[in-house]
């Protein structure tokens, strides 16, 4: 067996590290999507051994071989170094509490855990998508973590889903459709590629800024949102999935305003201030001129906003909302994706804007829509 050597010093290797910052390569690390294991053995006198690692990597077919690497400094480092055997359990994406459970340090990980047993006593959680019962074949001095490569002597496979891991958050696995070809482009099969590519930004810009997103397209009404995602403070519940917004008096609605065919839009545009007119309101634009700066404005800026609407529900209170648009090959708009927040605390210099902005712009060029082109119209 190979010894675990450390002679390079820790702080000869950060001396070596002069062209990027730690957090520069945790970061590039963090792009690596991994799944989640817990890597379980057995000590001499019958006490489990749990530690969460997404380490784990595949090395040989033939002989049989994985490798997993540990920090020196772990509490159970002599444990692992010592044990004759362990057992790699893969996490499935409903066993997020137990890998939190086995990241941190405690008397009992196991506590609560359902387990079953396999060879020499190796505790293997139950659940997980697939368990690997190895023999510790060999360890490699890793700088401060040790490397252990181990021969996988039996596997159990569940066919569950795995969970995975990216930039130290956990995810779902889906397989990836490929967009549909653009030989079948027209504005529907467009909006459908659009929304299918936009589905896991508006996750992620939500997670990202921790403001709502929506997500706009037209719909046989006009401006309608067909996705949602919460932050972690609940915004009113009449906002909701199918919702038809105005053109005039929403930020979604506004993107569509500015960027939609006049000939798609123009229609509802006068619908509207005819529905105020009617109602005794002032309407939203006093004359067409002013309509038309506003539009040319929304179009220059790329962004439409609306502060402090006050929208009636269980948490009455006002919101404010920017939207952006999102263009396809053609240049024409096909989504609108919307930041929202309560008016008090959310405003134009949020963090979150410039990161809609690029979210949209990154969504037009997967779209085909290059950076710095010109929309339609
Ligand atoms: C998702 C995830 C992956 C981890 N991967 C590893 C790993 O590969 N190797 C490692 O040594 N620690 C890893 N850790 C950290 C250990 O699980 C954690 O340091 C250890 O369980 C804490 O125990 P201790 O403080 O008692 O040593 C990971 C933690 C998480 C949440």
């Amino acid at each position: 067996m190979t010894e675990v050597n450390t002679a390079q010093s820790q702080s000869e290797v950060a001396a070596e590290m002069t062209e990027f910052t730690s957090m520069d390569f945790r970061r590039c690390l963090g792009e690596f999507v991994t799944g989640v294991t817990v890597i379980t053995t057995v000590g001499p006198d019958g006490t489990l051994y749990g530690l969460t690692a997404n380490s784990f990597s595949s090395v040989s077919l033939d002989p049989p071989l994985i490798l997993w690497s540990l920090r020196l400094n772990a509490t159970n480092f002599p444990i692992y170094s010592t044990a004759e055997t362990f057992a790699v359990n893969i996490l499935a994406e409903d066993q997020v509490d137990i890998s939190n459970r086995f990241a941190k340090s405690g008397p009992d990980r196991f506590a609560g855990v359902s387990i079953s047993r396999g060879g020499g006593g190796v505790p293997l959680i139950d659940g997980a998508v697939a368990q690997l019962e190895c023999r510790r074949e060999a360890s490699y001095p890793g700088g401060d973590h040790v490397v252990f490569i181990g021969r996988v002597l039996r596997v159990r496979n569940s066919g569950r889903r795995p969970l995975a891991l990216r930039s130290g958050s956990y995810m779902t696995v889906h397989s990836h459709a490929p967009l549909l070809p653009s030989d079948a482009d027209d504005r529907n099969i467009a909006t459908l590629k659009a929304v299918h590519a936009a589905r896991p930004v508006v996750e992620d810009l939500a997670k990202e800024t921790d403001h709502a997103v929506g997500l706009g397209v037209w719909g046989s009404h006009g401006p309608t949102i067909i996705w949602w995602t919460e932050a972690s403070k609940p915004l009113p519940t009449t906002l909701r999935c199918g919702l038809v917004l105005s053109l005039l008096d929403s930020a979604t609605g506004g993107v569509f305003a500015a960027f939609a065919s006049p000939d798609l839009v123009a229609p509802l545009v006068d619908a509207e201030v005819e529905q105020a007119v009617k109602s005794g309101k002032a309407p939203p634009f006093a004359s067409r001129l002013e309509f038309d700066r506003w539009r040319s404005a929304v179009r220059d800026e790329r962004m439409a906003s609306k502060v402090g609407i006050m929208t009636p529900g269980i948490n009455f209170k006002a919101i404010t909302s920017f939207s952006v648009p999102v263009f396809d090959a053609r240049g024409e708009i096909v989504l609108a994706l919307t930041l929202m927040g309560d008016a008090e605390e959310f405003n134009a210099t949020d963090d979150g804007i410039p990161r809609l902005r690029e979210a949209a712009a990154r969504l037009s060029e997967r779209l085909g829509f290059p950076s710095g082109h010109r929309p339609a119209r």
